[in-house]
């Protein structure tokens, strides 16, 4: 058995062309395998085809063409077997506005054919913290519940793979927290699989152990964050100094910028260039230093560099 939980080969979509608009070539062929265990991060612009790859998953939308395989399972060939093995939370919640959080679980749990005795109904309202909305109508729900409610629909079946299209999309930040100490101890407990799509870089970084970032339908990277992280070969030295001071000559290696807070920012690569080599520069230019501190890239920096440009 492949020790991978998903498996895309060649997937492309093509949505039709409605009254309204042309047909849109929404994935160009893409090949991706995620590895069982992982917390795996899907990251792209604004209609990079994210969800699209999403709801393939979930069987809500039909590729064009490829193969996919989830938990060992052909999509084509073993649909039940494959869909049983995945959650999606989506990033558009669809309620029923006259169900309870509850029920809606309930009848949820039924579609996969979860028996009665095996229902976690309660276990998971208290994991999303809706405990006390229980039996309250879905439309009486805020946003936030709302999303935490998707995530308790996700977990109904106790999939090995969970997927969250935007979880944390419009949520306050004491929620994402428990949101994401949730997923944590779902993938560190249950040894559950996690992809997830995010806008919030800081939050694919410090949760994603990879990272695959899509644009325009195609995949432009894919690759551990610690390898991504160090693929931007930039750090910047910033020095505030003890007398305000012109911006200095420096050598070639190494760039100057002032700013607005008097301080001096030095940005050099560190493979090249050693921060005392840069410290050296400071000092030939008679720079007394009141302070210092160093930036590093973070995948903001790398997220821009690779889906800017085209
Ligand atoms: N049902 C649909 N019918 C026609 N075109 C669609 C449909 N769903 C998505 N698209 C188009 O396919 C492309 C990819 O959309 P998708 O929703 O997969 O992007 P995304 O990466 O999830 O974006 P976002 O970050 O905004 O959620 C977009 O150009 C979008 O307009
Ligand atoms: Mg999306």
């Amino acid at each position: 058995m492949t020790e991978n939980a998903i498996e895309i080969e060649g997937l492309r979509k093509t949505y039709a062309a409605t009254g309204r608009s042309a047909a849109k070539e929404a994935l160009k062929g893409i090949d991706l395998n995620i590895p069982r265990g992982s917390i795996f991060g899907l990251l792209g612009p604004n209609g990079a085809g994210k969800s699209t790859i999403i709801n393939i998953l979930a069987g809500l939308v039909n590729k064009s063409a490829g193969r996919v395989n989830i938990w060992g399972f052909d999509q084509d060939k073993n649909p039940r077997q494959s869909r049983a093995a995945i959650g999606i939370m989506p990033q558009e919640p669809n309620l029923d506005p006259f169900f309870t959080p509850r029920g809606s679980l309930e009848v949820q749990a039924g579609l996969y054919g979860v028996p009665k005795s095996q229902r976690r109904t309660d276990e998971i309202l208290e994991l999303i913290g809706l405990t006390d909305k229980a039996e309250a109508y879905a439309r009486s729900l805020s946003g936030g519940m709302r999303r935490r409610f998707l995530l308790g629909k996700a977990l109904v079946h106790s999939p090995q793979i969970l997927v969250l299209d935007e979880p944390t999309a419009g949520v306050d930040i004491e929620l994402r927290n428990m949101l994401w100490a949730n997923v944590r101890r779902l993938n560190e407990e249950l040894g559950m699989t996690i992809i997830l799509t995010t806008h919030y870089l800081e939050e694919a970084q410090e949760m994603c152990d990879e990272i695959a970032i899509i644009n325009h339908g195609e995949l432009i990277t894919r690759d551990t964050t610690a390898n991504l992280l160090g693929r931007l070969d930039s750090k910047t030295m910033v020095i505030t100094p003890a007398e305000p001071i012109a911006q200095p000559d420096v050598p070639a290696g190494i760039t100057v910028a002032s700013r607005k807070d008097g301080s001096l920012a030095f940005t050099y690569k560190p493979r090249e260039t050693s921060a005392e080599a840069v410290l050296a520069a400071v000092h030939a230019a008679g720079i007394r230093i009141a302070d210092v501190k160093t930036e590093e890239a973070d995948l903001e920096d790398v997220f821009l560099a690779l889906t800017s440009s085209r």
